[in-house]
């Protein structure tokens, strides 16, 4: 059965977005050529990688490329990580003077040691009272333009400090609150809670709207996570990876109560899609290493994919990535 009430479009402040269906910030991911690939498969919004606070503030170019805008990407969020009231601040600054996102949003769930060290990342999730200093030195920074905060559902699991989190973000005047409801013990294995998102939305009462994350890996769990939850939208993080598909079938599922099947021409030509945007922003060289992972999960389930893969993981070039995929096309037309 459809249920057209689940999909809807979404406000952040005064950023209005077209549907409730989101790509999640995903650090090695989420660069400008996967972003505009989901946004072209039904993405309603999607958020850059998580970018150092402190390496704008010291003016690393580098960082600067990770929050570039893909084209036609509007709206669209930077996300930004830090410790420190006074970086993030700067940070901001510099984020709206070079790329003008019409969202900020502050990570507050990374687990990685390194991260959480430096006082960001899920650091945030546990001291409250340090995530209402950089969430409130933002949002001072950002103006008139939202931020957002995400946050994970605490530390460990003795020490579920989400609730005191989310009510730091809201007196720090964020427009709205994701939750991955995973501590950061868990990292990104076990199952992710969505008790707690569902306890999030009630806490939180419509003041801004609630978005979820975690074990969305098909369209029909982006459904039960909105019914089971109430929550206003979802993020796809490894569920969208190499299957950009995935925003197209929740929207149809959502809308009309089914979707069909992608055929494996047009999965292909998607991943050669990806790659030729790759390249021309990071060069042939750089884009063919990082889209063997992604080519592989393009193929996924195509007819002749697997015995190809050990080249697939070896691509070099654009024109060995052709031949594989004039290969891969023959046999899956011909099983078709
Ligand atoms: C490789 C990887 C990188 C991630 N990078 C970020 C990031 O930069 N910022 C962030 O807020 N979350 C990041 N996440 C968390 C995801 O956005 C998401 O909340 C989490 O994976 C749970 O969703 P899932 O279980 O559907 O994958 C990352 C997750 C993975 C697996």
């Amino acid at each position: 059965m459809s249920d057209n009430s689940l999909f809807h479009p979404v406000s952040i402040g005064n950023v209005s977005i077209s549907g409730n269906v989101f790509l999640a910030p995903v650090a090695g991911y989420s660069d400008a050529a996967f972003r505009s690939i989901c946004r072209s498969c039904g993405a309603a919004f999607t958020y850059t990688e998580m970018v150092s606070a402190e390496a704008l503030f010291r003016g690393s170019g580098k960082t600067e490329n990770l929050m570039r805008r893909a084209e036609g990407e509007v709206p669209f969020a930077v996300q930004l990580f830090g410790g420190s009231p006074e970086s993030m601040s700067a940070a901001v600054g510099i984020t709206l003077d070079r790329v003008h996102p019409e969202v900020i949003d502050i990570n507050a769930g990374c687990p990685v040691p390194k991260i959480v060290k430096g006082g960001a990342g899920s650091a945030l999730t546990h001291n409250p009272e340090a995530l209402h200093a950089v969430v409130g030195a933002a949002v001072k920074a950002a103006g008139s333009v939202p931020v957002t905060v995400k946050i994970r559902s605490g530390w460990d699991a003795d020490h579920l400090s989400w609730k005191e989190a989310a009510l730091a973000a809201l007196d720090a005047g964020v427009a709205a609150i994701t939750m991955h409801p995973r501590t950061r013990a868990q990292g990104y294995e076990g199952k992710s809670d969505w008790t707690l998102l569902a306890a999030l939305v009630k806490l939180v009462d419509g003041r801004v709207p609630v978005f979820g994350s975690g074990d969305l890996f098909s369209a029909e769990d982006a459904r039960r996570m909105l019914t089971e939850t109430g929550c206003d939208g979802v993020m796809f993080a490894r569920g969208a990876m190499g299957n950009p598909f995935i925003f197209t079938e929740t929207r149809d599922l959502l809308t009309k109560g089914a979707f069909s099947p992608i055929p494996s021409e047009t999965r292909l030509k998607t991943g050669m899609h990806e790659l030729e945007l790759l390249i021309a922003d990071i060069g042939e060289v750089a884009a063919c290493r990082e889209m063997r992972k992604r080519f592989c999960c393009y193929t996924k389930g195509i007819t002749g994919a697997a015995a190809l893969r050990p080249r697939i993981v070896q691509c070099s070039t654009l024109s060995e990535y052709k031949q594989i995929f004039n290969e891969l096309i023959v046999k899956s037309t011909i099983s078709n």
